[in-house]
């Protein structure tokens, strides 16, 4: 899909498309492990740190638990309803998803999007293998959510917005496909001080 919108901050789409393939070549890495990948625990462990539900953890395939890297429990934020209609944005290898899928039940439908092929991969690999129904995963090129306006009653990401080059085009997107009252629930880092220049000019630090 076309990208309807400009982005922020001034970044040209030449580099716009470097930054994504720089996330795109380290993600595809992390779809088989994230083991030593990152300075915050992952996999198994991190999702027993940041504690989810040890049920899901425990029924998890362990392949999809090993790529697991998100940075906080979206699911701590509020209640998923049983027929829910819920988006992953950024949804790595699917372990949010899955989680997501046996709260909102046979009724319901939770649908993930990434920008790296091998993570979308991945997902459809492991929920298949768990025997998941109720799921749909897409690779996206851009910020922009292949789903129409007013499609999902909850919008859940964990670790991706800040590595997005157009995090209001996010925004705007994730406004967009949730219902009116809908929710957003996600988890995410921020910057607390300036990154030194040589970084800030990198579109390769964007996925360290
Ligand atoms: C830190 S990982 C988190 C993955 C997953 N949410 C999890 O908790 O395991 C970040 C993910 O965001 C994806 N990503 C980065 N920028 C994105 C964008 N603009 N749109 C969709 N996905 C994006 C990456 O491909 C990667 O799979």
């Amino acid at each position: 899909m076309p990208e309807k919108s400009g982005c922020e901050y001034g970044v040209s789409p030449e580099d716009r498309e470097a930054i994504r393939n720089s996330i795109r070549q380290k993600y595809a890495e992390v779809s088989i492990s994230a083991g030593g990948k990152f300075n915050y625990p992952t996999g198994r462990i991190g999702a027993e740190t940041l504690r989810y539900e040890p049920d899901a953890i425990r029924q998890a395939p362990s392949g999809l638990l090993e790529s697991f890297c998100g940075v906080g429990n979206p699911f701590s934020l509020g209640e998923i309803r049983p027929g829910a209609t819920l988006l992953d944005f950024g949804c790595g290898s699917g372990f949010d998803l899955f989680v997501a899928s046996r709260l909102v039940g046979r009724a319901g439908l939770v649908c993930g999007v990434d920008l790296t092929k091998d993570m979308i991969d991945q997902t459809i690999s492991h929920l298949d293998h768990a025997g998941i129904r109720n799921y749909e995963a897409w690779q996206i090129d851009s910020e922009i959510i292949p789903y129409p306006d007013n499609f999902f009653d909850v919008v859940l990401s964990n670790g991706v917005i800040n590595l997005s080059p157009c995090k209001l085009t996010c925004f705007r997107e994730i406004y967009r496909v949730l219902t009116p009252g809908g929710r957003m629930q996600f988890a995410d880092v921020i910057l607390e001080h300036d990154l030194p220049a040589d970084m800030k000019d990198s579109p390769e630090a964007w996925s360290q």
